[in-house]
């Protein structure tokens, strides 16, 4: 592990591999090894982001939100934000034999997020480098529309711009660590005229100083919401176990709660223009 990464807390090489289920044509593989270590983390944050889409909805007097999700995958955040379902209702969809999502026809699986009445009040831009994952998602009409690109490596191009302006939320979950600094100030700067607000869980023990330093350069103020740590998944191995609990100890996270339930957290950071996400740290209700 190189010095820099090792001072960041940096778990690459010991963190459980997933990359295998991210880019296929069908999410099965992505449902089944999650499911596997009971991830959780987007169902989780489900009633977090609607806490904040309806403050955000009073604060900036809007109806309709069009939602960016940066590591959209297969359209996760935006099915359980735009239907009723929660996420035993997808693993089971998916995964039980004779599941509704269990088959591979393409005109089932739109008829079933169809039938479940997707709300259109907010409209999902997904971003991520799993092409075949964006594809499943927008031709589901879970994203309004999708950007397979690996912000990392290269900037937006036109097109790519254009379909993030006027956005509303920038929201992420089970991504950063993938995504740096690099992925949310491109994201940003293209919706940077809307002044979106962003929401994102990071696993522990990924920092988010520098997405939070790079979102300051747009003029947003980053708070660490202490009440809405979620749980992400279970540890996969022993040596994962002790990686993560060696990062979070280098930079000071307390890790109570991952040394007594065997799972992994993750921190949720808000950042907003100053004082108009107006969080109450330690209160239940941000809003
Ligand atoms: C654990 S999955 C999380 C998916 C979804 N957000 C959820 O919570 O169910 C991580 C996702 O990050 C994506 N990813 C990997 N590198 C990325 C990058 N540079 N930018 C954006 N997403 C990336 C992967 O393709 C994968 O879809």
């Amino acid at each position: 592990m190189a010095a820099a990464d090792a001072k960041r807390g940096s778990i690459q090489g010991t963190k459980h591999d997933f990359t295998g289920a991210y880019n296929r044509t069908w999410p099965h593989a992505y449902f089944r090894a999650h499911l596997a270590l009971d991830y959780v983390i987007s169902d989780r944050a489900k009633p977090v982001f609607e806490g904040i889409f309806a403050k955000y909805r009073r604060v900036r007097k809007k109806t309709k939100l069009k939602i960016v999700d940066v590591g959209c995958s297969y359209g996760i955040n935006a099915a359980l934000l735009r239907t009723d379902l929660d996420l035993d209702d997808l693993y089971a969809a998916y995964l039980k034999s004779g599941g509704s999502l269990s088959g591979r026809q393409e005109i089932e699986h739109r008829a079933f997020f169809r039938d479940r009445g997707l709300r259109d009040d907010i409209q999902f831009i997904g971003v991520d480098p799993s092409f075949r994952a964006v594809k499943y998602a927008q031709s589901m009409g879970l994203l309004e529309s999708g950007i397979p690109a690996d912000l990392e490596s290269r900037d937006l191009s036109v097109k790519e711009r254009c379909a993030l302006v006027e956005s509303d939320i920038i929201i992420s979950t089970g991504c950063v660590g993938y995504a740096t600094e690099r992925t949310f100030a491109r994201v940003y700067d293209a919706s940077a005229t809307s002044r979106p607000w962003v929401v994102a869980f990071a696993m522990h023990p990924f920092s988010y100083d520098k997405i939070a330093t790079a979102l300051e350069g747009f003029g947003l103020e980053t708070k660490l919401a202490a009440q809405f740590r979620q749980r992400q998944r279970r540890f996969s191995t022993r040596a994962e176990r002790r990686a993560i609990l060696k990062g979070m100890r280098k930079l000071g996270m307390e890790d109570h709660l991952e040394r007594t339930t065997g799972y992994i957290y993750a921190s949720c950071y808000i950042s907003a223009p100053p004082g108009e996400a107006d969080l109450r740290a330690h209160s239940g209700d941000p809003c």
